[in-house]
């Protein structure tokens, strides 16, 4: 495993397609008891939710709070609990973030389950998450805002982010010291 991400909560974000859902695999496939809001059905064979809406809506929320509180809290089960696209319900403020989820992310109440979300674009996720996160793992971005975002929270981390090669990603600790990390052992699904 890259880090131990044990009860830990982290943010996955990189752009379409820089690897982001192929490194939630790899930290599921560490986790037997893990289970992933898979809002655009690319984790077969993991344990998954395929929620019902997938777009930023009243019901979208309501089906994640219901499933988050009946499943991956009330069940006593889960271990791990990842969040794809993440952006779509976690919007950044002054939208609340979902009650479920502000749930889990108080890290006091919840200490036996790890938390990733996964999204493009730091600023266009609730920044209560990137904040409380123990560890960022940040593919190649290379707009402004999301440099400046990541310019605030270590000196450095924004440019390095810009200049990553393909597959490459951030690992931020929980000290806000970073570094690259090479790309996952990766094979096309058959
Ligand atoms: N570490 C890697 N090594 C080789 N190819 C990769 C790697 N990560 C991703 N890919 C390729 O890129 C595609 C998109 O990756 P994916 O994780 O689905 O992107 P994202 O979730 O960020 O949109 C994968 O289907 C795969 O073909
Ligand atoms: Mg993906």
């Amino acid at each position: 495993m890259l880090v131990d991400i044990t009860n830990k909560r982290f943010c996955i974000f990189g752009l379409q397609g820089s690897g982001k859902s192929v490194l939630v695999k790899h930290i599921l496939r560490a986790v037997p008891n893990h289970m992933v809001y898979d809002v655009l059905h690319e984790h077969k064979g993991f344990n998954r939710y395929l929620p019902n809406h997938r777009q930023f809506s009243r019901e979208a929320l309501a089906e994640l709070d219901s499933f988050v509180n009946r499943i991956v809290i009330g069940s006593g089960l889960v271990r791990l609990f990842v969040l794809e696209e993440a952006n779509r319900f976690c919007r950044p403020k002054p939208y609340p973030l979902p009650a479920s989820i502000l749930d889990l992310n108080d890290f006091q109440r919840h200490q036996r389950i790890a938390f990733g979300v996964v999204a493009r674009r730091p600023t266009q996720l609730h920044s209560d998450l990137v904040e409380l996160a123990h560890y960022l793992f940040i593919f190649r971005l290379v707009g402004k805002n999301d440099h400046q975002y990541l310019e605030a929270i270590a000196e450095g981390l924004g440019d390095t982010v810009r200049s990553l090669d393909k597959y490459h990603f951030v690992i931020v600790d929980q000290d806000r010291s970073y570094h690259v990390h090479e790309p996952i052992a990766y094979e096309e699904p058959k």
